[in-house]
Order: C-alpha cells, then sequence, then structure tokens
C-alpha cells in the first residue's frame, strides 16, 4: 500500500467527491477493502486515495503522520474512512493516539455519531426486541472531556503517589454538540420513515457538579430554542441500565467524550456486537472522518474472520453524508438482507469469511 502523491489531487479537476482511505492496523486492513468493494459496487461517482498510515509505517520509518498531514486531509479530501489503529508491537500506541486522536483533536471533528439499530431481532441479546424498538442515535463529543490527556502525576511509584486526570468542558465545546444534537434530530429520520423528536442530555451532575453544571444549563438554553423537540436529561448510570431494560424510548442521546465511548460499547451490543456499529467524527462544513467503532483486534486479525459490516454500514454513513443518499440506501438495504439471510461471519451467526460476507453485499447491491 503506498502514500498517494498528494499533489496528484487537484481540487480543480473534477466534481467527483473525494475520499482519504487509511485502513490502519489490524481487522482495519480486512474491513475497509470489503467496504470499498461495496462502494464502488453502488456506483458511488467517488475517488479514493489510500495511504498507509498505521503500525506497519510506523515501525519502518518512525512516521505517524506527515508534517501537514492534517492540513492536507482538510483540504485536498471531502471525507476520511478510517479502520482502526492500535497494535501489539506499539507498546506506547502514540501512532494510534497521533494518527486517530490527532484527526479528532486537531481536524476539530467534534461530533462523534454513532446510530445504534437492530437489524435483526435474533441479533439482539435481549427478550422480545424488535428492530423498531431499538433505533437511536448517540452523539458524543469528540473533542474535550476527560480524553485530551490533560493532567498529571506526583510522587509516582511512591505510596503518596497522586494522579490527576482533568475532565474539560467548555461553554463552546459544549453548546456546539448541543446544538448539533437538535438539528440531528430535526433532519434525521428513523430507519421505520418515522420523525425523529426526542433528545436526551446524559451526565452525572450530581456528582460532578462543576462540569454536569455546565452541561445543564446549556441543554436547558439550547432546548428553549427547539420547543417542538422534547428533551430529557438522565445520570449516565441510570441511563446504562434503562438501556438494558428497555431500549425502545431512546432517540437521540447527546453526551460527553468518556459517556459517550462507554454507553456506546453497550449500545453495540444491544445491535449484535461491535462488528456492526458505524460511525462518523463530524464538523459541518469540515472534511468529517467516518470509522467503524470497533478497534483492530488484533488476535482476530489476518484470519479473514472479521465482520466488515461494521465498516460497510460506516461506508454508507459517509456516502449519505456527501448527498450520495441513494448510494448510501442501496448499501443499507443489501446488508439488511445480508443479516437477515445470514449471509454474514460467524459473531452474527453466519457461516462466511470477511472477504466472502463483504462479496455477498457487493453482489447484492
Ligand atoms: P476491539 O474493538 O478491537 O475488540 C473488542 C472485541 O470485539 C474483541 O473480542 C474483538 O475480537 C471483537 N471485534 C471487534 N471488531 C470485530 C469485528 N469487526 N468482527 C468480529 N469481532 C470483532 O477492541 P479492543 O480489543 O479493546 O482493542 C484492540 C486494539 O484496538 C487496541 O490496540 C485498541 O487500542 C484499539 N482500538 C482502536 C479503536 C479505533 O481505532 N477506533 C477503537 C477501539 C480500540
Ligand atoms: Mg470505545
Amino acid at each position: 500500500m503506498a502514500c498517494v502523491n498528494v499533489s496528484a489531487v487537484d481540487p480543480q479537476r473534477t466534481s467527483k467527491k473525494r475520499i482519504a482511505v487509511i485502513p490502519g492496523d489490524g481487522i482495519g486492513q480486512e474491513v475497509i477493502p470489503q467496504a470499498l468493494k461495496v462502494i464502488r459496487a453502488s456506483g458511488a461517482d467517488v475517488e479514493m486515495s489510500e495511504f498507509d498510515w498505521g503500525a506497519d509505517r510506523y515501525l519502518r520509518d518512525g512516521m505517524t503522520v506527515p508534517p501537514d498531514g492534517f492540513t492536507m486531509l482538510g483540504r485536498d479530501f471531502d471525507a476520511i474512512f478510517a479502520g482502526a489503529f492500535g497494535d501489539p508491537r506499539v507498546k506506547t500506541n502514540i501512532h494510534a493516539k497521533e494518527i486517530l486522536l490527532g484527526m479528532r483533536f486537531k481536524m476539530d471533528l467534534y461530533a462523534n455519531v454513532r446510530p445504534v439499530r437492530l437489524l435483526d431481532a435474533a441479533l439482539c441479546p435481549l427478550k422480545g426486541v424488535e428492530p423498531k424498538d431499538v433505533d437511536f442515535v448517540v452523539i458524543r463529543e469528540n473533542t474535550e472531556g476527560a480524553y485530551t490527556d490533560a493532567g498529571g502525576v506526583f510522587k509516582q511509584g511512591t505510596p503518596d503517589e497522586i494522579a490527576i486526570q482533568e475532565d474539560i468542558n467548555t461553554h463552546k465545546g459544549v453548546e456546539r454538540v448541543i446544538r448539533y444534537a437538535f438539528e440531528y434530530c430535526e433532519e434525521h429520520r428513523k430507519l421505520d420513515g418515522s420523525p425523529r423528536g426526542r433528545v436526551l442530555m446524559c451526565d452525572k451532575s450530581n456528582a460532578m457538579t462543576h462540569a454536569g453544571g455546565l452541561w445543564q444549563r446549556v441543554f436547558r438554553d439550547v432546548s428553549g430554542e427547539h420547543p417542538q423537540i422534547a428533551a430529557q436529561t438522565m445520570y449516565v448510570d441510570a441511563l446504562c441500565m434503562q438501556l438494558v431494560r428497555d431500549p425502545r424510548p431512546f432517540d437521540v442521546i447527546v453526551t460527553n467524550n468518556m459517556f459517550g465511548d462507554i454507553i456506546t460499547d453497550l449500545a453495540a451490543g444491544l445491535q449484535g456486537g461491535l462488528g456492526l456499529a458505524a460511525s462518523g467524527n463530524i464538523h459541518p462544513g469540515k472534511t468529517s472522518m467516518f470509522e467503524p467503532v470497533h478497534g483492530s483486534a488484533p488476535p482476530i486479525a489476518g484470519k479473514n474472520v472479521a465482520n466488515p459490516i461494521g465498516a460497510i454500514l460506516t461506508a454508507a454513513m459517509m456516502l449519505e453524508h456527501l448527498g450520495l443518499t441513494q448510494e448510501g440506501g442501496k448499501i443499507e438495504g443489501a446488508v439488511l438482507e445480508a443479516v437477515k439471510q445470514k449471509q454474514t461471519t460467524q459473531d452474527i451467526g453466519g457461516t462466511l469469511g470477511t472477504r466472502e460476507a463483504g462479496e455477498w453485499v457487493a453482489e447484492k447491491i
């Protein structure tokens, strides 16, 4: 896999949407090629350029992101399609931090949008739950919170050690992601075509009063501008219990970086596992990045067993974001059919390999 010559991509030359593809590590290198196959089968008029950023490249020559890497992505591409980053050979995980968190933080992709949809009743661990009962979306704040890694350690290795991990919440950061959630609620429908109508803000303002207080005040203000949307708040622990007890009432959930990370893994469990979950890292009007929720899964990497559906649904989400709604819809329809007919990988009850599962969806389209 070679890094393309960036000067070869001339933004004036074509009206085609330009996508930067970064498969990354482990199963990222297996699921992304399947998603690309499916994008081509959908007939989407896109130009894709592949980049070899990841553990192999880092171990070879020490590069994680080239000096002007993020500027180049924002300037020359309409979207970024990424796999996963993380490799046991890179103990510090420095390349993953610089590439993945670099894109999220330095490109200011503040809204991490994670749709949670049950494609088939058989995939949900809950009894009596139908696909129409699980169709919500989590909007996770993606640029601040506890994941900026601010803080420090004092007197390390002694009984007096102090570790401080700071949770950073800015008015600007909180307001823009809450606003995004209300706008998302207005603009997006459920899978069955019915409108969305509720935004729930999840926090822990009873115990974390400073940050929670800011989220509560901003949520109250922004919800006031959207009187037609039902606004509600819930503590994160209560939310986890409710999601498992009855996922039906949930519609759009907005929350901070860490709570969003945790509840979307729980939510992935409701839809059949991490192999199915899709996400977008979005800043409206800027080059946004799309990636399956799962990581590089080293133990199953290279065995042709990883489920490509998370990556394929992520590709559909990206095409819809780029205005290619028909192509995205075609992909979602074919995935639904694959799941119904059990033409899938083993993690969700099929017998196919990664390549064969991708091939099936591409041929269905
Ligand atoms: P993981 O998502 O890679 O794996 C968690 C579990 O889900 C494993 O049992 C794995 O086999 C399974 N799984 C994940 N994706 C699957 C798929 N497509 N098909 C079938 N099974 C699948 O998370 P884990 O194990 O915590 O992390 C592994 C590495 O990935 C670490 O280096 C971690 O830092 C990195 N990571 C990277 C992420 C990213 O690039 N966005 C996100 C999460 C973890
Ligand atoms: Mg996570």
